[in-house]
């Protein structure tokens, strides 16, 4: 089967559950909203190409499980981060992000449900790959908690002195990075060499979202534009300036695809890294810069 149907069927499996009798209909109806359709899905993708390129065949249902996983807690941290306590942002992916179609207060139990069936979803799908499971799920917490996940990178936004790099790491890194080292761990390798490329990839995927910030209009984004200048966010743009940005993207996905440890699917990984580089960087974005 297809990677991106594989990933999907997973998804469906954990937001059906959340619906159907015996649960409340307008919180199911907010999951769904949340995880479908889905925007780019970049970090499911990584974790099954890691395990595609290191694994010689195996484990490509854990690591889309763990990968399934990693994308509802991102959905999960959008949810809360539209939040007027966050962003207050009234669209995302092109349509009305949570809060603004179902209330505040579903949406944060709508992000909080998600953050719980991340973790049986990552528990349901990997529990044939026992030995993976307990590697899988402390890269998970590492992932979303303090002090190196989402958590502590959304809390970084309230502290009066912001470390640019430790706040995107946490904020975006983190997930890349849980991205890169499940697909390892779920076919039953060290996972700690894979670390680098979640690092690199990541930094990366922050810095093209702070050049399309900037960039690009509500429309081509999908949600609202010139929010780290309205939120007075530090972002790659202030400190580099577009062209330095842009200059440091190239490098950061150069580097990511340098980092990629020795295995037999390398150079297919080395391709699709290098392909990310093309998405990251549209044409529309480099027509702005002239
Ligand atoms: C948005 O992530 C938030 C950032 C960390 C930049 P994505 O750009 O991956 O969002 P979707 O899932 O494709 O909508
Ligand atoms: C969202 O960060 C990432 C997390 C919720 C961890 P941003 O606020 O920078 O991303 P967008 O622009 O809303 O997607
Ligand atoms: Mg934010
Ligand atoms: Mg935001």
């Amino acid at each position: 089967m297809n990677v991106d149907t594989l990933i999907e069927r997973v998804l469906e499996r954990s937001v059906a559950g959340a619906e159907g009798p015996g649960a409340p209909p307008m919180l199911g109806r907010a999951i769904r909203h949340s995880v479908f359709p889905g925007g780019a899905r970049v970090r499911p993708k990584l974790c099954v190409a890691v395990a595609a390129a290191c694994g010689e065949g195996r484990g490509i249902e854990a690591a889309s499980g763990a990968g399934a996983a990693l994308e509802l807690m991102h959905c999960a941290s959008l949810v809360h981060d539209d939040l007027p306590a966050f962003d207050g942002a009234a669209i995302r992916r092109g349509k009305p992000s949570v809060h603004a179609a179902y209330g505040e207060a579903i949406a944060v139990l709508a992000g909080d449900a998600l953050i719980v069936m991340a973790f049986d979803t990552l528990l349901r799908e990997c529990r044939a790959s026992a030995q993976s499971l307990a590697p899988l799920m402390s890269i998970l917490i590492d992932a979303v908690g303090t002090p190196r996940g989402i958590v502590a990178g959304q809390a970084w936004e309230s502290e009066p002195v912001i470390d640019l790099s430790a706040y995107h790491q946490a904020k975006t890194g983190a997930l890349f990075v849980a991205a890169s080292m499940s697909g390892a761990a779920a076919v039953g390798l060290d996972p700690a060499p894979w670390r680098a490329l979640g690092e690199r990839l990541g930094e990366a995927y922050q810095v093209a979202d702070d050049l399309r910030d900037v960039l690009l209009d509500e429309e081509e984004l999908g949600k609202p534009a010139g929010q780290d200048a309205s939120h007075l966010r530090p972002n790659a743009v202030q400190n580099f300036g577009v062209a330095g940005a842009i200059a440091r993207l190239k490098g950061l996905i150069s580097d990511a695809s340098d980092s990629i440890p020795d295995c037999a699917g390398a150079p297919m990984l080395r391709e699709i890294v290098n392909g990310q580089a093309a998405r990251l960087m549209p044409q529309s974005l480099l027509r702005n810069v002239a």
